[in-house]
């Protein structure tokens, strides 16, 4: 269930409710792609970093370990200990990013495994059956994400083959749902545009999903090669065809400033490995702007990372020993890296929402989308 509870130009506040609990949106989704977070973060931390919905990946584990596997241990909730929101992706943007050698037909894509490269096949079918073996609360589409700049012809062929495959979707989750012995019943699912950079394709494509009555929507194959101000363009052309009363979700985006600007145009999903593989280099976000905490600079610095984050590595650790782990090589700088960023992220997401709850949102994207990009 979704409701906008107050708007302020094309952003919306809202309210989602799930089999296992309510986030509050904007919100951005802590990816936790094999059912834990890189840098060594569990999901009891998660929780202590304002996460509200974790992502995972229908790919990576049918992989390893088999989504039989997670179904037999009592779906992906239980085996990894997150209770709260969750969301999984389908493998449509895994498949056509990770793998080798693939084969796409209209009955789903021929792949070889990135780990052993055995050949795998995955069709809207298998991805419902391995999320609901996962027994996420959101299933996404099965769908094929696109390069960009891709011809024409092509985006248009590919964009009504996502379409069929998504009435494939939609028939096998329910039928799913209603078996007995289904990890999570109620799993909702969510329908994915596509169409490049193409806007005519983008809406008529919009259409023809909005048609299926899915839980929501999500534009997807953004952010794989376009200029930023084409991104920005898609989401203006594509969001007046968008349900109003379903959540609309940006795969794979972004920066700080590309989600401030998504809100902006109406988008309440996030999500992106952004802050943990920055953090994993030492690239951490604060208010005032990016810093390379393994810079010289910060050898002798007694403060906090920043001064107004409180997370659990700002509220006890200096600049100086981070930096000092960082250069060591110690697995405890990932993680206190990694949780400082996800925190911030998670941060970012709750001063948007004040800010349209006291209808400032203009204000508070005048002073951060150009500082936070
Ligand atoms: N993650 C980022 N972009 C995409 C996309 O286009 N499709 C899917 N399934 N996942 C994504
Ligand atoms: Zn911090």
């Amino acid at each position: 269930m979704f409701e906008v509870i107050k708007q302020e130009g094309r952003a919306r506040r809202g309210v989602f409710t799930c089999p296992h609990g309510t986030a509050q949106t904007p919100v951005f989704m802590n990816v936790g792609t094999q059912g834990a977070i890189k840098g060594a973060v569990d999901a009891f931390d998660l929780k202590e970093l304002g996460c509200q919905i974790e992502l995972s990946n229908t790919y990576h584990l049918h992989l390893r370990p088999g989504d039989g596997v997670v179904r037999d241990m009592g779906g992906l909730h239980k085996f990894m200990r997150w209770d709260g929101p969750m969301l999984t992706d389908s493998g449509g943007f895994q498949v056509f990013s990770l793998s080798g050698l693939r084969k796409i037909k209209e009955e789903g894509v021929t792949f070889a495994s990135h780990i052993d490269g055995r050949r795998i096949f995955m069709g809207p079918e298998e991805s419902m059956q391995i999320q609901s073996n996962l027994g996420s609360d959101v299933a996404m589409a099965f769908d094929e994400c696109i390069e960009n700049p891709s011809p024409r012809e092509y985006v248009e062929r590919s964009c009504a083959r996502t379409t069929r495959w998504l009435e494939r979707c939609v028939a096998e989750h329910k039928r799913l749902n209603a078996l007995p012995g289904c990890v999570n019943p109620e799993q909702m699912l969510f329908g994915i545009n596509q169409g490049g950079t193409y806007p005519d394709i983008r809406v008529r494509h919009m259409q023809d999903i909005a048609k299926l009555d899915c839980d929501g929507y999500a534009i997807g194959g953004l952010a794989v090669g376009e200029p930023t101000q084409t991104m920005y363009d898609i989401i203006d052309a594509v969001e007046p065809h968008m349900p109003k009363e379903k959540p609309r979700y940006l795969m794979g985006v972004g920066t700080p400033s590309n989600i401030i600007e998504g809100v902006a145009r109406g988008v309440d999903f996030f999500d992106c490995v952004m802050p943990a593989r920055n953090a994993r280099h030492g690239k951490l976000f604060t208010w005032k702007g990016f810093l390379n905490i393994k810079n010289e600079r910060f050898k002798l610095d007694t403060r906090p990372l920043d001064d107004e984050c409180g997370c659990p590595m700002c509220k006890n650790f200096s600049r100086a020993y981070l930096r000092h782990l960082f250069v060591s090589g110690e697995m405890l700088a990932m993680r206190l890296a990694v949780m400082h960023n996800l925190y911030f992220y998670n941060q970012l997401m709750a001063r948007i929402r004040q800010a349209l709850d006291e209808g400032r949102f203009e204000e508070f994207r005048c002073r951060y989308s150009d500082l936070l990009d």
